[in-house]
């Protein structure tokens, strides 16, 4: 029999479920597990850490003692936290930036400074610490103006402001009613860029590195980009709005420059960079950095590659990359997110979620990932959270992998069931104006 390598995910969600999955696709035996994980994981053959963990320590004394070969960080908490550096310090293999280097998203402030003095293209910027002269540096530049707190704010700390009155109504709550807490006490102002984003992933050792498909999320609730922003309600890959030009120069603008950038600081990323990019007319430049694999991202480029999952994360974890066979799978995934009512604001739990089997076992192409769930007593899949599946769909056009994803979502139900209408509407819309008449 094979020799079986252990691997422990940590995380919750869709992305880590989506990273499992992943493991699942390459040939390798895997013996899997999660902490904490969710009941899809489980379904999918993956052991849940059964055990209150309290410190980093106490989870990589758990992975030494039941013989884990690598560990994969998902969310960006533990990794700001320095989970990666105490799995290191105790000889584990662990996939995931260390704390100096999981700064690039831990702190706002840093990573700009970090842009400027290596010349990396993003919003103009200036950094405060005191109310008044961020009032004053407002009065100076006007609206409209983004006001973003420096640290960790699940994904709710940049305003985009488009009156002088709604920045300093911003500055007041980070400020004075402290709503962000710490994480506020740094403020960054910037230029409002315009343009569409896009999210690339680099996988990297530091120094060699591959980039992923380019994936675009949909943020906002509602339709159109309306509403208040949340963790991402749908996502899609490859977007057309990334051509081959484009990637080539984030690649030499934005990626290189980077990993060089972080390196000479001292603080070699080894792990997955999340660019978060906005394509404006002067050119491709970073809204920000995240230091983990985006969610619900992931759950459609991943699917969009084949590889050995396990021996790149773990010679990345070390810092020598192998070239493993890479090969891009052709075609689109579309993922939508099936959120509880109220999200991004309070919701109910405790919904009984029916059809997500029935779905699975109807169609090939399509993935339930979990995100919110939880079982009931009678082992029933029940919500659990805000964001609670992400419905992925894989096909050889745009058009037939929306029509999958949404033929999913409309098989699966729960009450309050909440999602979006139009993930992927504008890919669809770029492929018709790039390429009018050819099937999409
Ligand atoms: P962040 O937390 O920095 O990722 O920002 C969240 C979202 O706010 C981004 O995905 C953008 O949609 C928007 N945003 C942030 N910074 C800017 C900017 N400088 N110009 C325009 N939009 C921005
Ligand atoms: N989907 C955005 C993020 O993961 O930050």
């Amino acid at each position: 029999m094979d020799f079986m390598n252990s691997v422990l995910i940590v995380g919750s969600g869709g992305r880590e479920h989506a990273i499992l999955k992943a493991l699942l696709r390459s040939d390798r035996p895997l013996c899997l597990y999660a902490y904490p994980g969710n009941p899809g994981m489980e379904r999918d053959g993956c052991m849940l850490v059964d055990k209150k963990i309290t410190s980093w320590q106490e989870l990589a004394d758990w992975a030494s003692m039941n013989g884990i070969d690598l560990t994969i960080i998902g969310p960006e908490a533990p990794l700001v936290d320095g989970a990666v550096d105490v799995f290191q310090s105790n000889g584990l293999c662990v996939f995931g930036p260390s704390k100096a280097a999981a700064q690039i998203e831990g702190s706002k402030a840093f990573a700009k400074e970090l842009m400027k003095k290596y010349n990396i293209p993003t919003a103009s910027y200036e950094i405060f610490n005191d109310k008044e002269e961020a009032l004053k540096y407002l009065s100076a530049k006007g609206a409209p103006i983004v006001v973003k707190v420096s640290g960790l704010a699940a994904g709710k700390g940049a305003i985009v402001c488009d009156t002088e009155d709604a920045a300093r109504n911003a500055l007041s709550e980070i400020f004075d009613a402290k709503i962000f807490g710490d994480a506020g006490s740094s403020v960054v102002l910037e230029e409002k860029m315009v343009g569409e984003e896009a999210s690339i992933f680099v996988i990297t050792d530091g120094r060699r590195y591959k980039i992923l498909p380019a994936a675009q999320d949909h943020k906002a609730i509602g339709d159109g980009d309306t509403g208040p922003n949340t963790g991402g309600m749908g996502a899609y890959a490859p977007a057309p709005l990334i051509d081959s030009e484009m990637l080539k120069r984030i690649e030499q603008e934005i990626v290189v420059p980077t990993l060089k950038a972080m390196e000479q600081e001292g603080r070699r990323y080894k792990g997955l960079l999340y660019c978060g990019i906005m394509v404006t007319s002067e050119g491709p430049k970073v809204v920000e950095y995240n230091c983990r694999f985006g969610d619900p991202e992931t759950q459609v480029v991943l699917p969009l590659v084949q590889c050995d999952w396990y021996e790149l994360f773990r010679s990345c974890a070390v810092g020598n990359m192998t070239p493993t066979e890479w090969v891009t799978v052709p075609g689109y995934c579309v993922s939508v997110i099936l959120a509880s009512k109220g999200y991004p604001g309070s919701y109910e739990k405790g919904k009984v979620i029916t059809g997500i089997e029935d779905v699975e076992h109807e169609r090939s192409n399509l993935d339930v990932y979990h995100s919110g769930t939880s079982l009931d007593n009678d082992d029933r899949f029940i919500t659990n959270g805000g964001r609670v599946l992400a419905v992925s769909a894989w096909a050889e056009t745009l058009i037939d992998a929306i029509t999958i994803a949404y033929e999913g979502v409309a098989e699966i139900n729960f009450e309050g069931k909440t999602f979006r209408r139009d993930i992927a509407a504008k890919g669809l819309k770029r492929l018709k104006r790039d390429t009018a008449g050819a099937r999409h």
